[in-house]
């Protein structure tokens, strides 16, 4: 299970940041950061000009869950504000109830919209091993990149991994996100495999995404 909320030593950031479990509270806000962060997906998931409607259908889902959907999912912050969003999913995780997934995308997004939105994120699909920790949802406020938060958060989570006995973190990321690339080589990640799909390329506007790894010693 997660650990409490853990105060993590900042990096240029004057104010400290804290890496802690995401609460329901917290929903709407890191939705709308990842909007931003993620706007590709966004716009290839819900359609051009949708996003808000996405980001209702995404909030939606969670609040028909409950807090038990925010499993795994992490936030930064910093005086009182969300910086950064992180998502660890393992094996044992319960994943999404399917029907609060459809009644919330059909009552937000229409049939089309609902079919348009669960084909892409099946897509982006992975199916979790027993020894690996997943990461998703990396993302952190424009304004404030390059200040060492991502790296924090993914040095969190591997903390969590460790404590799950996991021997390794795991993520997908888009063959041209040189910058997240970039981030995840410096944390000690390496590229296993390339996934292929042109039915992606036409979908999430990206042919190939690099499956990589972190050994947790
Ligand atoms: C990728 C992302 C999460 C990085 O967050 P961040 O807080 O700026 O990253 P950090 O400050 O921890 O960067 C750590 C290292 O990663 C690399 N890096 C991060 N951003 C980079 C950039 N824009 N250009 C080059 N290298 C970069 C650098 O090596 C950096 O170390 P340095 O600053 O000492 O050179 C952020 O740019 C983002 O939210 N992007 C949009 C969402 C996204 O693509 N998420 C990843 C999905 S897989």
């Amino acid at each position: 299970m997660d650990t409490p909320a853990e105060r993590v030593s900042a990096t240029p950031l004057d104010v400290p940041i804290v890496v802690r479990p995401a609460h329901m509270d917290d929903l709407d806000t890191m939705l709308q950061l990842q909007a931003i962060a993620f706007a590709d997906k966004f716009r290839a998931a819900f359609g051009r000009s949708k996003t808000s409607k996405g980001v209702a259908a995404l909030a939606r889902t969670h609040r028909l869950q409950g807090p038990s959907s925010l499993a795994g999912m992490h936030v930064a912050e910093s005086a009182r504000q969300i910086v950064g969003t992180i998502t660890m999913r393992t094996a044992e995780m319960r994943i999404d109830d399917g029907n609060a997934v459809e009644q919330a995308f059909m009552q937000e997004l229409g049939t089309w919209g609902t079919l348009r939105a669960l084909h892409a994120f099946s897509q982006l699909d992975h199916r979790i091993g027993r020894n690996e920790a997943y990461i998703t949802d990396v993302a952190v406020l424009p304004e404030l990149r390059r200040r060492g938060i991502a790296g924090l958060m993914v040095r969190y989570v591997a903390g969590l991994a460790r404590q799950q006995g996991k021997a390794c973190l795991s993520l997908y990321v888009s063959a041209s996100n040189a910058h997240a690339i970039a981030l995840y080589h410096k944390l000690g990640f390496r590229q296993q495999r390339v996934r292929r799909s042109w039915w992606n390329a036409l979908l999430l506007g990206e042919r190939r995404w690099v499956y990589m790894t972190c050994p947790l010693l």
